[in-house]
């Protein structure tokens, strides 16, 4: 996986947020009371059913839940996408009225533009943005070796593989800096392999460069490998049934053994039926 080793003055640029940011005692995003309702011609459904979640700086937050439960709903009202709800969304202490860049989705297909190059498309926040052409290319190399596609800056988006994409959509999110990076589901439609190489390179990424992630996903072992906290929803209405503190040292891989217990137990509170399994230290 080997991420190209970086200059410190490199590292200090992914960081340079750091100063003026928001206190550690105060969450990044409070998301406190949300109960949203689609109302459709042929159907009533209450999506979220008073949801409560405060995301502290720099954490790394799994959502998990089967299908349907409302995870994508949460993560649109974070990110500004969706703002008819009821209840409080705050990031950074101040209502949630749209979309910003401060706050950065990835979704599960890429959004990108096939007219532009990978290197056009990284850029292309940076532009909007009015930075300079010289400190737009010095921050699109950074992230493209963050994410190793330095090599294929010039490709078009068809050119790349499906986890390719994935990068550039990570590497376009980042480079804007995003205070909170919002994800659905972006590695679900990957391989197993690139899933897996993509989990690890992520957990790299963040490490680095200590951004708060908020990351949907259905599959229970993916949460655990990512996340500090996995937050366990359930359907019927969305609720948020528990919360499991994920304590394990970084980098993670699908096959540690505590990966597989704390997936387990994450799987019994989705299921919610039989006994609790117990820990297993040997295969
Ligand atoms: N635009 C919409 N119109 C009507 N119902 C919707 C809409 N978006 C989501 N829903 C419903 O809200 C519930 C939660 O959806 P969603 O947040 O997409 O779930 P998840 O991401 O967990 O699969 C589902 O029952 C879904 O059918
Ligand atoms: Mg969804």
């Amino acid at each position: 996986m080997a991420l190209v080793a970086d200059t410190e003055t490199q590292a200090a640029g992914l960081t340079g947020r750091a100063a003026g940011g928001p206190s550690e005692a105060e969450p990044l995003l409070a998301l406190r009371g949300i109960t949203k309702r689609f109302r459709t011609k042929r159907q009533d459904t209450l999506a979220l059913d008073d949801v409560t979640l405060e995301v502290r700086p720099r954490e790394f937050i799994c959502i998990v839940g089967p299908s349907g439960c409302g995870k994508s709903t949460l993560l649109n009202i974070a990110a500004g996408i969706d703002t008819e709800y009821d209840g409080e969304a705050l990031f950074e202490g101040t209502p949630i009225r749209g979309m910003a860049q401060e706050r950065a989705v990835v979704f599960q297909e890429p959004a990108l533009f096939p007219w532009l190059n990978v290197r056009a498309n990284v850029e292309f926040g940076l532009k909007l943005r009015g930075v300079p052409q010289e400190q737009r290319r010095d921050i699109v190399d950074r992230h493209l070796a963050l994410v190793n596609l330095s090599r294929f800056d010039r490709a078009y988006i068809h050119e790349l593989s499906g986890g390719m994409k994935q990068r550039v959509q990570l590497a376009r999110g980042l480079a804007v800096e995003p205070h909170v990076l919002l994800m659905d589901e972006p590695f679900a439609a990957l391989d197993a392999q690139t899933r897996d190489d993509l989990q690890l390179e992520l957990q790299t990424v963040w490490t680095r460069i200590g951004t708060t992630v908020l990351f949907v996903t259905h599959n229970v072992r993916e949460a655990v490998i990512l996340g500090d906290r996995v937050v366990v929803m359930s359907p019927s209405p969305g609720r948020i049934k528990s919360i499991i503190d994920i304590n394990l040292e970084r980098p993670r891989t699908p096959d540690d053994h505590a990966v597989a217990d704390l997936a387990a137990a994450v799987r019994y509170e989705l299921q919610n039926t039989g006994v609790a399994p117990e820990p297993r230290y040997a295969i």
